[in-house]
């Protein structure tokens, strides 16, 4: 029988591990990049057109449809309760104006969680 793991498939784990630890932060960042783009973006989120987010200069907007967009990481610590809002903002309030991005398809899957990262920045 053999016994613990090779020379090769160590080197090989490390290297693996290493590339991991190296990749992860940048999908991370990738998909802020992605959020952002598709909040501000008038045929995808749009969400400018209620919310200002203050915390990101680049999101120009004199909206107030919606509640400023701040503090979102302390104010949802739950990240899938944040994503539900995004998702269906009507299961927390029937008569809410928030497109349901989700249930209507107004976003994919993807693109919810892009945007729900990039708003847990702000
Ligand atoms: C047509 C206006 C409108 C658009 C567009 C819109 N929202 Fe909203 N949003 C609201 C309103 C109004 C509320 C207040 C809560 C409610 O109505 O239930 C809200 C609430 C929220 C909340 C909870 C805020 C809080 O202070 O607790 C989040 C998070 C949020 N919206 C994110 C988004 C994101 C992300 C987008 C874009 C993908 C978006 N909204 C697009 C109108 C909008």
């Amino acid at each position: 029988m053999k016994a613990g793991h090779s020379g090769e498939e160590m080197k090989f784990l490390l290297v693996a591990f290493l590339w991991t630890c190296w990749a992860l932060p940048l999908a991370r960042a990738d998909d802020v990049a992605a959020g952002r783009a598709i909040a501000q973006d008038q045929y995808k989120g749009n969400c400018l057109a209620c919310h200002r987010m203050p915390g990101d200069p680049s999101a120009v907007t004199l909206a107030n449809l919606g509640p400023v967009l701040k503090d979102i990481r302390s104010r949802y610590p739950d990240r899938a309760e944040l994503r539900r809002r995004v998702w269906d903002a009507s299961t927390f309030n029937p008569d809410t104006i928030m497109p349901p991005y989700g249930r209507h398809r107004i976003l994919t899957e993807q693109e919810i969680d892009a945007v729900v990262d990039y708003i847990r920045g702000l």
